[in-house]
């Protein structure tokens, strides 16, 4: 079975052709960064006309490369949302009209799923990820802790109040005016910056206790929800303190402002992360989405998992398929196909909230 794969949701146009997850036989991706790096972030508009222009070749490439052909494709899939509705349309309209053309089914893929089932992709079956799993994704549009007792049963037992977590790293880089996209040049400033320089503030959603009916105090449940916003907001504050009077940071400044948010962001995921993984006891610990490429997380959770000594085994994508890309997408529709979980044409449009259900 061939399965053809389109991603669209955001800046990357993608397409891959898969044989099952284990078998990825290609997966192209082409960046819309350098266009859009000089705005400092995605310009919807702009996204969905370089998906235009895009699309055709990414597909004649990653047929070539797969050695395939339209007509010995199976299936279909390409994510309907969430996402920039101009960029999803582009994906969603090339899968329909290819479907359409070449008689092929068709399966709808939620960009979020595809980022967990990353952690699938090029791993034998032996090798995968085991249920139940709990799973922290986090990119530029979205933070989330997912729980799932099998394959395609999500729960969101976390996610964010405000910012997402990769939002925040973009931010902090505009305010130190680093480019975009952030995560990966505050990482690498980080690295030569102090962790304790600044004392940023480590918001936790956990409530105060209560008292019940009866007046005795409860233990107030931990928060598995995320927010960045505040830590976003006492950057931008300490930012403005280093620059009154026209001053300019120095590189110094801005290793350890890098430093000291990426600490600070990297120990609230590992937190919430690590509540979850007490709460659900899964076999299996993910991490995904482009904020899972941070070294720094990645060793931090493993750390924590070792200190509780949790039996689960740690997953995280290759770093190609932790950035936004059409092979996770074909890693989910694997599944659905299996569990015969097709659409029709006309259920096919496009979703910029959908939900993950
Ligand atoms: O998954 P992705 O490619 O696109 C979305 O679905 O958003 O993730 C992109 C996000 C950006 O916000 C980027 O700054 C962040 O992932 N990111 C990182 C790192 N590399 C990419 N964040 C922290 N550390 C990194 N090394
Ligand atoms: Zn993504």
């Amino acid at each position: 079975m061939k399965i053809l794969a389109i991603e669209t949701s955001c800046d990357d146009t993608s397409v891959s052709v898969l044989e099952t997850p284990s078998t990825v036989l290609s997966s192209i991706v082409s960046s819309q960064i350098d266009i859009h790096k000089e705005f400092g972030g995605v310009v919807p508009e702009i996204a969905a006309r370089a998906h235009i222009k895009n699309m055709i070749p990414v597909l004649d490439e990653a047929l070539n490369v797969a050695n395939s052909k339209m007509d010995n494709i199976d299936i279909i899939a390409t994510t309907k949302g969430p996402g920039l509705i101009g960029s999803l349309i582009v994906g969603v309209n090339t899968a329909k009209t290819l479907a359409y053309m070449y008689k092929k089914p068709l399966i709808a893929v939620h960009h979020t799923e595809g980022h967990i089932y990353a952690n699938f992709l090029g791993k034998k079956p032996e090798n995968q990820p085991q249920f139940p799993l709990v799973c922290l994704t986090a990119s530029g549009g979205h933070t989330n802790i997912i729980y799932m007792k099998s394959h395609l049963d999500y729960e969101i037992v976390g996610d964010t109040e405000d910012d997402a977590a990769g939002e925040a790293f973009d931010k902090v880089a505009k305010m130190l005016g680093l480019g975009y996209p952030g995560g990966p040049i505050v990482s690498k400033l980080a690295q030569k910056g102090n962790p304790s320089a600044f004392n940023f503030p480590r918001v936790d959603l956990t409530k105060k206790p209560e008292r019940n009916e009866e007046g005795f105090l409860v233990k107030a449940e931990e928060s598995l929800d995320f927010s960045f916003s505040g830590l976003k907001t006492a950057v931008l504050r300490e930012v403005k303190k280093l620059t009154t009077e026209g001053k300019a940071l120095t590189e110094k400044q801005k290793n350890d402002i890098c430093a000291s948010f990426q600490e600070i962001a990297t120990d609230i995921l590992t937190r919430n992360l690590l509540r979850a993984v007490k709460k659900f006891e899964p076999k299996s610990v993910l991490l995904s989405g482009g904020v899972a490429a941070n070294l720094l997380l990645r060793e931090k959770i493993q750390l924590e998992l070792k200190k509780i000594k949790c039996s689960a085994s740690f997953f995280f994508p290759e770093l190609e398929y932790c950035m936004d890309n059409a092979a996770m997408i074909g890693a989910v529709a694997y599944i659905r196909a299996q569990n015969n979980k097709f659409v029709t044409q006309g259920d096919l449009t496009p979703d910029p909230n959908l939900r993950l259900r």
